[in-house]
């Protein structure tokens, strides 16, 4: 069985790229991430030539994905780096991004964080409320940087169809400015003669499985830019949705960038997909510890939780679960749960499986993206470690070792009482 170009059965075994994940799980452990980085390259790839008609230039996300190996990976590609926060832009420039390809956006951007930007040169910074105008204006003035580039967050009051946690381009969201507040923004700015206006940004959420929402906002943007000469540029945002379930597909992005293509003549346009670009390149490797039934209920308990995988349990995601060694036998129903103290800690629910004995091991599959990034301490679990098969398919290395106790404990100063 081929589930992408990177990650298939070989003679029975689960392979990525050329290598046996089982072979990776056996020297490193379990539970472990494991990306390809071939995958990761071809799903950049794709996405640059399907927007190629637009000339579209790609930030990816950090967010999804920040481990550094991915962030030089992409970098290396030819695409800039989305980063949320000041240990994003960090990140990037360490993975070897230029500051100038970087994208520095966030609701709450910190005066800290805001004056490590400008004066690292980050291309620009997407700009949500009015104060944070004033404290670029004042960066670039104390630290002496000439025009800092900015383009200012749209919230277009468009609901889109996705999870709720992931819509954020409604009213009611706490992102981006009304049209009104842009407005009043663009009719003030030159009183703040080192913030550069140049952009609109826009992002109205994430997986996101229709381009109505999309298209709708987009025609809100395009209202809004057309009153305003000095802007030149539209970010996009993320939210190219892809297929987490077997018998889906995820829409094709090709036909998507040829609606919009038209629409965007004239102007140069920003894209900050994630997902689209790592979730399929990455599985979670995990064991099973137990197997128990009770109360008419089958639970597959594991080496992997909530703690290292929250999506499950945070919005309800489906990640098809497959075991390393393939099978043709038996099935059963059953939930796949983790140790944490938590009944939500669950990775999949209601699942029909082969049936599976202690330690038997299962990929928990289309996890590349907020995956690890959303990975904690919680129980005082260790996060897990980090593979990555190189970009040529043969070769595997530890990106990010599994943490130790160590690792926690020497933050906390313990007292001897
Ligand atoms: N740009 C902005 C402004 C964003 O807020 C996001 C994602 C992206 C780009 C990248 O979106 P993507 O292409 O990956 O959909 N933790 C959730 C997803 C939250 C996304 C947050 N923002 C999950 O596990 O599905």
């Amino acid at each position: 069985m081929v589930f992408n170009a990177s990650i298939h059965y070989r003679d029975g075994a689960l392979m990525i790229d050329d290598i046996s994940v089982e072979l990776i799980a056996d020297e490193v452990g379990s539970p472990v991430y494991i990306y390809s980085l071939k995958r990761v390259r071809e799903n950049l790839r794709r996405l640059q030539r399907a927007f190629a008609s637009i000339d579209a230039h790609i930030h990816y996300s950090a967010k999804a994905n920040s481990n550094s190996a991915v962030l030089r990976a992409v970098s290396k590609a030819g695409a800039g780096i989305d980063a949320v926060s000041g240990g994003e832009i960090q990140r990037a420039l360490m993975a070897g991004a230029r500051a100038e390809d970087i994208v520095f956006a966030g609701v709450a951007k910190t005066r800290d964080e805001i004056d490590y930007a400008v004066k690292s040169g980050v291309g620009w910074i997407n700009v949500e409320n009015a104060l944070e105008m004033e404290h670029i204006n004042a960066a670039a003035e104390s630290l002496r940087i000439g025009e800092v580039k900015a383009a200012l967050r749209f919230n277009p009051q468009v609901e889109a169809k996705t999870h709720r946690y992931m819509s954020t381009g409604h009213g009611a969201a706490k992102f981006g400015m009304t049209a009104a507040s842009i407005g009043r923004i663009l009719a003030d700015c030159c009183r703040l003669p080192q913030v550069n206006v140049a952009g609109l940004h826009m992002h109205i959420g994430s997986q996101l499985g229709d381009t109505t929402a999309t298209a709708e906002a987009l025609s809100k943007l395009l209202a809004l830019a057309k009153r305003y000469p000095q802007i030149d540029t539209l970010n996009l945002g993320g939210g190219l949705p892809v297929a987490y379930r077997f018998d889906e597909t995820a829409p094709a992005m090709e036909e998507f960038a040829a609606e919009i293509a038209g629409l965007l003549r004239g102007y140069r346009v920003l894209l900050e997909p994630g997902r689209a670009i790592v979730a399929d390149a990455g599985m979670l490797v995990v064991t099973v510890l137990y197997v128990k039934r009770q109360a008419g209920k089958l639970f597959i308990i594991v080496d992997g939780s909530m703690a290292e995988l929250i999506r499950p349990a945070l919005y309800q995601a489906h990640h098809e679960i497959v075991p390393l060694i393939e099978s043709c036998g038996d099935t059963y129903t059953a939930q796949v749960v983790g140790p944490v103290c938590e009944s939500a800690d669950v990775l999949a629910w209601e699942r029909e499986l082969p049936r599976l004995e202690v330690g038997d091991r299962l990929a928990v599959m289309t996890t590349g993206a907020y995956g690890m990034a959303m990975a904690s301490n919680y129980n005082s679990r260790l996060r897990p470690a980090e593979v990555v098969v190189e970009a040529s398919g043969g070769s595997w290395r530890v990106s990010r070792r599994r943490e130790t106790i160590d690792d926690i404990l020497r933050l906390e100063r313990l007292t001897s009482e």
